[in-house]
């Protein structure tokens, strides 16, 4: 498989873009933890320095798993509109900003692309071949940055394949990829490859309207509820929100699973040893390091929220971090611990945005970490590597994983 390095001729590295918008913040959970002991919501904003108009709307901040669960499930009185600002210019009206009944027409048609059959059939046949050309790469050496040469790179190659990109276009489509994942660090570079993708995906609809084939583009364009079907623009819309919705997340929960399997040693050999706990181990990483800390709404009309009057129009940093460490719902939140009581956490959100890619985002991290426990015995942190941590406040993720294994 055609593959690039996240560095390209410029000396544009992907990684360090990503780690930037990250931000150098290394453990919020202390300031979330007393922010949620002070009031479960907060007039204000729990990140400092977020631009505001001093003439706009009202910003408030909720903690608790109680209220941020209210504000998700709520969608009457809760709007997703507000992405259009901070994320349209670059994916287009996609679901994710849309409010009902738009979101509920447009969500029903784009998930005829993730039934449970397509997910079978995306684990089978590709999935694991991702996972394996990237670990060929590196089995021989002993020794490897898991987060450059594995986890950054294997979900948007999952997603190339399972868009059915001819395979010539994997390199390009990977650099604009990262490039619009990096909007936040480098913004003309985001919109210039947004709309290069836009370009790109434009002849490959244009193509499978023509002959469709058996892949998820081809889903989308025959994709039809009471007669409706996407628009192209609709398609580009979804096929550019995939990018940060599906690839950043799931690179940097991955990353931030094994950072915490790595450093408790004890709970790796059990999911080594014992891979029927992969899947709570998956849910426990999501919920103790969640990739995104915050998601947004803004209020329809005025409303009450935790017997706090939030007026119209208002902003509502929603604190999903904040939430999986309420201990009112999960005991000793603060500690790493895959044996935990399974209860529902809110790192896929809630309600009728929830993510529509959860299932593909379990599946893809189960079977990556199946095969580096397959393949790299003896996996370990190396003791030498720098100081290895997560860090961001509003996106989360260890920058490197340097590690030790026996070679192949
Ligand atoms: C661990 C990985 C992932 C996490 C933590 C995650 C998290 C989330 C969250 C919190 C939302 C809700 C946003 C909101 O309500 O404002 C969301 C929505 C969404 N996610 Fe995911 N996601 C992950 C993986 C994926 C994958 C792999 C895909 C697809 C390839 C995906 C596609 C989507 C889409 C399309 C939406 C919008 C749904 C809607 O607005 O109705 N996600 N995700």
């Amino acid at each position: 498989m055609t593959t690039i390095e996240p560095v390209d001729d410029l000396g544009y590295d992907a990684i360090e873009a990503s780690a930037m918008v990250a931000g150098d913040f290394r453990n919020p959970y202390p300031d979330l933890a007393a922010a949620r002991e002070r009031h479960a919501i907060q007039q204000g904003d729990f990140i400092p320095d977020i631009p505001r108009d001093p003439d706009g709307p009202q910003s408030f901040t909720v903690y608790s798993c109680e209220l941020v669960s209210q504000v998700l499930r709520d969608n009457h009185h809760f709007s997703s509109q507000v992405y259009a600002e901070m994320m349209g210019p670059v994916m287009g009206h996609s679901i994710l900003e849309m409010d009902e009944p738009e979101h509920k027409i447009h969500r029903a048609l784009v998930s005829q692309a993730f039934r449970h059959k397509a997910l079978a059939r995306w684990e089978e046949e590709l999935v694991g071949s991702v996972c394996d050309d990237l670990i060929d790469r590196f089995a021989d050496a002993g020794r490897v940055d898991l987060v450059r040469g594995y986890t950054f790179p294997f979900p948007v190659q999952v997603i190339a394949r399972i868009l059915g990109l001819p395979r010539a276009d994997y390199a390009k489509f990977q650099r604009w990829s990262i490039e619009l994942i990096s909007v936040g660090w480098d913004w003309d570079r985001g919109i210039a490859a947004s709309q290069s993708l836009r370009d790109y995906f434009k002849g490959i609809v244009d193509q499978r309207r023509k002959e469709p084939q058996d892949d998820l583009i081809s889903d989308l364009v025959c994709a039809e509820i009471d007669g409706q079907q996407l628009t192209d623009e609709e398609i580009f819309a979804f096929l550019r929100l995939l990018l940060p919705a599906g690839a950043e997340t799931t690179y940097r929960s991955s990353s931030s699973l094994l950072f915490s399997l790595l450093t408790h040693p004890d709970q790796l050999d059990a999911v080594r040893n014992d891979r029927s706990l992969l899947p709570q181990a998956i849910e426990e990483g999501i919920r103790y390091e969640p990739p995104l800390l915050f998601i947004v709404r803004s209020a329809l009309s005025d409303v009450e929220v935790g017997g706090m009057h939030v007026p119209a129009g208002s902003v509502i940093s929603v604190g999903i971090g904040a939430a999986n460490r309420d201990p009112a719902k999960f005991k000793d939140p603060d500690r790493f611990d895959i044996f935990r009581d399974a209860k529902q956490h809110i790192s896929f959100g809630f309600g009728p945005h929830m993510c529509l890619g959860m299932h593909l985002a379990r599946m893809e991290t189960r079977v990556a970490l199946n095969r580096l426990f397959d393949r790299l015995p003896n996996l370990r942190l190396d003791p030498d590597g720098e100081d290895v941590h997560v860090h961001g406040l509003m996106f989360r993720s260890p920058k490197t994983l340097p590690v030790l294994f026996d070679p192949a």
